[in-house]
């Protein structure tokens, strides 16, 4: 994988959608910090410039990356379980919570250079990249100085968000990037009172998908009210609540691990 001086890192996965809200940046902090209970060291970078959430659904809004004379900036880090940890890098970090950042392509491109190149990331497990909305530039930009060798692609299961899913697969086709797989977000409801499932967004239109476009299906996670309340309070959903959506988030990582470890991990996640 990708090798500089400082940093090693074994793998990196984008996590890409057709569209906005469908829940990339839930999905790439549980699945990190699922991973760091592993007792993985994941870095998260926050690639999504104009709209940076990371910090905020981990409640670290408030730190900050401090930098050296020599241009280099550390990430902010985040112990978790017994001896993993995330990294996190976000503009967020940069200009606050508040201020909007309003800045054509080519800035933003040069800042996402920065923050693989002469961020001191250190030697990490995994780095999932949390990408904005679409087929743009970023993932274009992240294939080409990072070479990921992993793409996520999560959808929620209508047919027009397919259809964006779609058009992400085709894009990591082209950029040679392998596809682990779809999640399948926001898939149905399972009503706290009686227990009922309740198809919202209709389900299995992501296992379809995956079917049809001969790619992994990594799973389905459902419209959980926990995942927006700790998303909100930056309380991470992962670390604070058991459940069977949790348990959802679980078997995702697993299957990633496998996929890139084999057989040889041991599956026992730390306490939480
Ligand atoms: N499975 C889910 N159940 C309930 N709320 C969810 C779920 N997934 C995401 N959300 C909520 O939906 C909103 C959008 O999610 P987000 O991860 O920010 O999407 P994206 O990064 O794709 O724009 C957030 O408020 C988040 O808490
Ligand atoms: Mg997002």
């Amino acid at each position: 994988m990708t090798e500089s001086p400082a940093n090693k890192i074994k793998h990196s996965i984008m996590v890409m959608s057709g569209k906005g809200g469908v829940g990339k940046t839930t999905v790439s902090v549980n699945l990190g910090l699922s991973l760091a209970l592993y007792g993985k060291v994941v870095g998260i970078l926050d690639a999504d410039i104009t709209g940076p959430n990371v910090p905020k659904m981990l409640n670290i809004e408030d730190a900050t990356m401090t930098g050296e004379e020599d241009q280099t900036i550390h990430p902010v880090e985040l112990p978790v379980g017994a001896d993993g940890a995330v990294r996190v890098v976000s503009m967020a970090f940069v200009i606050g919570k508040d201020s909007p950042v309003v800045w054509r392509g080519p800035l933003k491109m040069q800042v996402l250079k920065q923050f693989i190149e002469t961020v001191t990331w250190g030697d990490l497990d995994y780095m999932l990249i949390d990408l904005p909305p679409g087929t743009s530039d970023e993932p274009l930009s992240i294939a080409q100085l990072l070479h990921p060798d992993g793409m996520i692609i999560v959808t929620t299961p209508q047919d027009l968000a397919l259809l964006d899913a779609r058009k992400a697969i085709d894009m990591s086709r082209s950029l040679g990037i392998p596809v682990l797989g779809i999640v399948e977000n926001m898939s149905g409801f399972t009503c706290p009172k009686c227990g009922k499932a309740i198809d919202i967004f209709k389900v299995g239109g992501g296992m379809k998908a995956a079917e049809e476009l001969r790619v992994p299906f990594l799973g389905r996670i459902e419209i959980d009210p926990a995942i927006c309340e700790t998303g909100d309070s930056g309380k991470p959903f992962i670390l604070n609540v058991q459940s069977k959506t949790a348990e959802a988030f679980d078997e995702i990582v697993r299957k990633i691990m496998a996929h890139y470890e084999g057989e040889k991990w041991t599956p026992e996640p730390s306490a939480k």
